[in-house]
């Protein structure tokens, strides 16, 4: 199974962007681009970062009616990114209209991953403001069971959670971990982290690094030192 780590790439611009990406000489690294990147640079930056050779994660998160998430699903693949997503909480018809949307004529498709709870959201707030009472681990392992029910492959969620979802989904289910850092280094505003080892130790699929690459004094040394820890290159 390909395991990879990813670049949050979450710059405000285009330029910012590509004079980031211009540091890569030798590998190239997978890409996230985000909404704040996306709704800057538009699809352009999109083709532009994959005419380079990267792999592209669009991060957009969609959660709307089954027919428009069915229809803007098929406006990305066309983007022909690599993986993309969207909130698990859209329930299982939107899913499946997502999966149908994303494919594409020759039966080919981007990997799609489902946010469960996001990690800003608590118990509390979510029994507050959702009035969802089951425990939250319950909640995030119900929704992944629901996402692997409509074929998508994997999740987004914590390193901590990535051991308790392959044993409820099994190892071929996808787990995509944001929340990674080095272990001398700032954690910034992650409270709940791990670094690329122990990321690896527990069996995450595929690691997202912002701040620990992008905002290093050496981004490509940094990139370097996540694939040795978390490839074991
Ligand atoms: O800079 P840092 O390594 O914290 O960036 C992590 C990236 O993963 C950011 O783009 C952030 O929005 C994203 N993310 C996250 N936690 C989630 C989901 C996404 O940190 N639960």
């Amino acid at each position: 199974m390909a395991k990879d780590v990813i670049i949050a790439c979450d710059f405000e611009s285009k330029e910012k962007t590509l004079a980031f990406l211009d540091k890569f000489t030798g590998r190239k690294p997978y890409v996230k681009i985000g909404m704040e990147l996306f709704y800057a640079g538009g699809p352009e930056i999109v083709r532009e970062i994959k005419a380079r050779g990267h792999k592209i994660f669009l991060d957009l998160k969609l959660h709307d009616i089954p027919n428009t998430v069915k229809k803007a699903m098929a406006v990305l693949s066309k983007l022909d990114v690599d993986m993309c997503n969207l909130h698990a909480g859209g329930t299982k018809p939107m899913m499946e209209a997502a999966l149908v949307g994303l494919t594409r004529e020759d039966g080919t498709r981007p990997l799609l991953i489902a946010v469960t709870q996001l990690t800003s959201t608590d118990q509390e707030a979510m029994e507050r403001d959702l009035l969802i009472h089951e425990p939250i681990d319950k909640v995030v392992m119900h929704y992944a069971k629901n996402a692997q029910e409509c074929g998508l492959d994997g999740v987004v969620c914590s390193p901590l959670e990535a051991g308790k979802v392959h044993d409820v989904c099994g190892e071929k289910f996808l787990t995509v971990t944001p929340g990674v850092r080095f272990a001398d280094g700032d954690k910034g505003d992650q409270k709940r982290v791990m670094t690329p080892a122990e990321a690896r130790k527990i069996g995450s699929d595929y690691i997202v690094v912002g701040r620990p690459i992008t905002a290093a004094e050496d981004p490509v040394a940094a990139y370097e030192r996540c694939i040795k820890e978390f490839l074991g290159e």
